[in-house]
């Protein structure tokens, strides 16, 4: 099956007709409001301009269209819930976005094994209420689980809150069906525990950002729900200081989330959301802590410790849910309360140990380079994953600000190499740091990254431009 070039299709009236005999064509969007909504992600600046929106229903379906894309030459970027922050999901050169908003259902669950099947496009909050509904849990889970999908999730291995307790999205889970760049359905690993023959194509595809194949159905592990829990927000001097208490808390309760946020991020919050301040003065950095009740004892003497040691200078506990949940909200409402100042973001790593003396140097430098542009610190200290934000000011244009941004980008990454860290932790190389992956993996990686592509999508189909040039 040899590729044509786009061209050889000649029109965009072909493509639709070739589409249209796989889909039917109320499943098949060009009009340009739907082009611009389906065709991108939560980042800004990218061109965004795919060919049509289609909306399969089946495995099958998705399959064909893979088959045809390889058959005609025009490329598919999969498409999930779009809350994606490394632009790997937008479409910006005439390809096909395959949505997944209507391969949503679940369709089984198995109480002995614990696992819930569940097509790509299944709405992470909902396999959250499906597994509530069991008595049972589904523990990844993050700010956008309310759009976001199973299959973007199982794409970009998603990360989120609770990772210091629950790990990843690969984590959980089981097992994949997925239709490779050359148009095969492979079935991954069947939901088995125990699997030892040979490599495990599952992974590959957990974090593969839609350049290998589409994900399209995903066995998806539960687990018992988490004791009742309490959240404690600290107030601290510096974020180093956060280390610290991150390390004197482990030794003391089990945390189940450790995030952490600046003085300027809790500003955005209190005003995007019209929340009063927790603490009567205005402190530099936030540790919010998520840890089991029956530890609230020890959590309040190692608080008492922290306070002794200078480590923090205030802290309020939750008494109720709902005020672990109005404390949750000061960290899970930065994101949209920074987005309307179109956020230059980075999300950083590197090993927990490693991050007082990186943040340290982290801080230097843009302290350094962006004396102008507010600079907006949050992210999973717990994880040693800072998501550094620069805001763009109102004056600035955003093709201008982004250059601006990016001309920091090799020192920073420079930084992150030198700490043995990654330039993205959790959010993916997409198109944004497509140009930056040298940072964080070798010349030998990379090209058998490109191996790996090359034997799943000969005809590089799938996601062009994404992760690999
Ligand atoms: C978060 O931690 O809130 C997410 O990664 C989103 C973001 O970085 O804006
Ligand atoms: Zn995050």
């Amino acid at each position: 099956m040899r590729p044509r070039p786009w061209g050889a299709l000649r029109t965009l009236r072909l493509v639709i007709e070739r589409l249209t005999t796989l889909i039917p064509p109320a499943r098949v969007k060009t009009a340009a409001a739907d082009l611009a909504f389906w065709g991108r992600d939560w980042t800004r600046g990218h061109r965004v301009a795919p060919s049509a929106v289609v909306f399969p229903e089946t495995v099958g379906e998705v399959a064909g269209l893979t088959r045809l894309a390889n058959e005609s030459g025009f490329k598919l970027v999969p498409s999930g819930g779009r809350t994606g922050l490394s632009g790997g999901a937008v479409a910006s050169d005439g390809e096909v976005v395959v949505s997944f908003d209507r391969m949503n259902r679940i369709l089984g669950f198995n109480a002995a094994d614990r696992v819930v099947r569940c097509e790509a496009g299944v709405v992470t909050q909902a396999l959250h209420s499906f597994a509530a509904e069991r008595g049972l849990c589904y523990p990844v889970d993050f700010a956008s689980s309310g759009t976001s999908q199973i299959g973007g999730n199982v794409a970009t291995n998603a990360g989120g809150i609770r990772v210091i307790r629950y790990g990843l999205t690969r984590d959980w889970i089981a097992g994949l069906t997925v239709v490779t760049g050359a148009g095969e359905v492979l079935e991954l690993n069947r939901a088995l525990v125990k699997n030892a023959t040979g490599y495990d194509l599952r992974h590959l595809f957990v974090g593969s950002e839609g350049t290998l194949g589409f994900v399209v159905e995903a066995d998806v592990r539960l687990t018992t729900p988490p004791p009742a829990s309490r959240v404690l927000v600290l107030a601290l001097a510096a974020m180093a200081d956060a280390l610290a208490v991150l390390t004197r808390f482990q030794g003391a309760v089990a945390l189940s989330a450790f995030e952490c946020f600046s003085e300027l991020a809790l500003a955005k919050v209190l005003v995007h959301r019209r929340l009063p301040r927790p603490f009567a003065e205005t402190h530099g950095y936030y540790a919010l802590l998520e840890f089991d009740a029956e530890g609230e004892e020890a959590a309040l003497a190692a608080f008492q410790d922290a306070l002794s040691a200078g480590q923090a200078a205030d802290g309020v506990i939750s008494r109720s849910d709902a005020q672990a949940r109005s404390l949750w909200a000061l960290r899970e409402g930065i994101t949209e309360s920074i987005a309307p100042q179109t956020p230059y973001k980075n999300d950083l790593s590197v090993r927990v140990s490693a991050a007082p003396a990186f943040l340290d140097e982290v801080d230097r430098l843009v302290a350094k380079r962006y004396p102008d542009f507010e600079v907006c610190w949050f992210g999973h200290i717990g994880d040693g994953n800072l998501h550094l934000n620069i805001l763009k000011p109102p004056q600035l244009t955003v093709a201008a600000f982004q250059e601006r941004c990016a001309a920091i980008n090799p020192a920073l990454f420079e930084v992150v190499r030198a700490h043995g860290g990654s330039i993205s932790a959790e959010h993916g190389v997409g198109l944004a740091k497509r140009d930056f992956l040298g940072y964080s993996r070798s010349e030998a990686e990379i090209a058998i990254m490109r191996a790996v592509k090359n034997a799943l999508d000969p005809n590089g189909v799938m996601n062009p431009g994404k992760l690999l040039r």
